[in-house]
């Protein structure tokens, strides 16, 4: 009954939000249904926090479109972890941003663990059984302090190379590995095994996920989930009855050429092998300034065909989400607005600089009246 009253209501909501839409700010999209309620059949909707986020606007928009989110950098390791050797875990920041969230029923989701960026040297440094202890020694205080807290994990974040080579060997993924990794070097490919088991003893509780981008790209997918099928497939036959690696993020870090056939394969790949397929970091950049998309800026407006452009891609890549509701748990986007996002100027969002809903929003709202303008 109440999904008859919504379906009805829906289109006169869009229209009358489309005509409306370039007045004031995030309260024109409080007359759509929030993300997080169209979604709530299929997946969580989610999206990434930073401190900045928590006022005004912003924490407005957060609560009323997202049930889930990720620290943009505060749970990382050079966000907790001491700076030097032997100081203190830095807990106040992320644990405020995590109380503000448990607030709104907000679920975090823990980014990340073991990663080759954004740690302090000090932990992949010395000997082999040092840094072995220092990996061991972070996950253990990490997930010991977000005990109850905290469900869901990336463990490893970006463990293979970011381009595989035509023609390598796809099976062997311990040659495909990131060697520029202070892990990788310190411990050889055995580190992501013993990332994962050491979580999965620190609290059984915890889903744990890899994470990685370029997912698209098949040959790369071949080698991830050749290393987690062979890292699961030794845990079950220890006797266990889950996967070691629970899930697979799909970082979705896209741009217009995005092939939706790529992702439907890769998402049927990682769901063949058992696994929960999230979609852990989604942004559709639009185009480059002067080669590069990162950067700040808050000059956001689109050409019209290009918000177009852009808005079939969300529509697309929503309706295969949908598809696939069986297999996501969390479909979250890395950044809310074209200015605070880290490709800014890529304007990949779903909000314009001044929080205003782009068309990539209505989109979102609903894929087929999109695709059907
Ligand atoms: C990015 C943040 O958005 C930036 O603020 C930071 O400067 C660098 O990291 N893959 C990941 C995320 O797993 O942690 C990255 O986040 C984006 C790419």
């Amino acid at each position: 009954m109440k999904i008859k009253i919504f379906v009805f209501l829906l289109p006169i909501l869009l229209v009358f939000n489309v005509t409306n839409c370039g007045t004031s700010g995030s309260s024109n999209t409080r007359q759509t249904q929030p993300l997080k309620t169209i979604y709530k059949d299929y997946f969580l909707i989610g999206n990434i926090i930073t401190p900045s986020y928590l006022r005004g606007e912003y924490l407005d928009l957060l609560t009323t479109h997202y049930n889930t989110v990720t620290c943009e950098n505060q749970m990382k390791p050079d966000a907790l972890a001491p700076a030097i050797r032997g100081g203190q875990y830095n807990w106040a920041q992320a644990d405020n941003m995590l109380n503000e969230m448990a607030a709104n029923d907000i679920l975090v989701h823990g980014h990340t663990l073991v990663w080759h960026n954004q740690t302090p040297s000090w932990m992949t440094e010395g000997t082999a059984a040092q840094v072995r202890q220092n990996m061991i020694n972070h996950i253990n205080t990490v997930l010991s302090h977000y005990k109850g807290r905290i469900f869901s994990w990336d463990v490893v974040n970006e463990a293979v190379k970011e381009r595989i080579n035509p023609g390598e060997n796809y099976e062997d993924w311990r040659n495909q590995l990131r060697t520029e990794s202070g892990w990788f070097k310190a411990l050889g490919a055995d580190y992501v095994e013993l990332a994962f088991r050491t979580a999965r003893a620190a609290d059984p509780d915890v889903m744990l996920y890899y994470n990685d981008y370029n997912l698209n790209n098949q040959r790369k997918a071949q080698v991830t989930a050749a290393m987690i099928e062979e890292i699961n497939n030794r845990y079950k036959a220890e006797g266990n009855s889950r996967n070691l690696i629970d899930a697979i993020g799909l970082q979705a870090h896209y741009g217009l050429t995005v092939r939706i056939d790529d992702v439907r394969n890769t998402i049927e790949r990682f769901a063949g092998l058992g696994l929960k397929v999230d979609i852990s970091e989604l942004d559709v950049e639009v185009r480059s300034v002067g080669g590069s998309s990162f950067g700040t800026r808050k000059d956001s407006r689109l050409l019209d065909t290009e918000a177009r452009q852009q808005a079939l891609v969300y529509a697309q890549l929503f309706n295969l989400f949908k598809e696939y509701k069986d297999h996501i748990t969390r479909v979250t986007m890395w950044g809310m607005d074209d200015e605070s996002s880290w490709k800014s100027m890529g304007n990949p969002c779903l909000f314009d600089g001044d929080l205003n809903p782009k068309q990539a929003f209505f989109a979102v709202v609903d894929p087929n009246r999109t695709l059907r303008l």
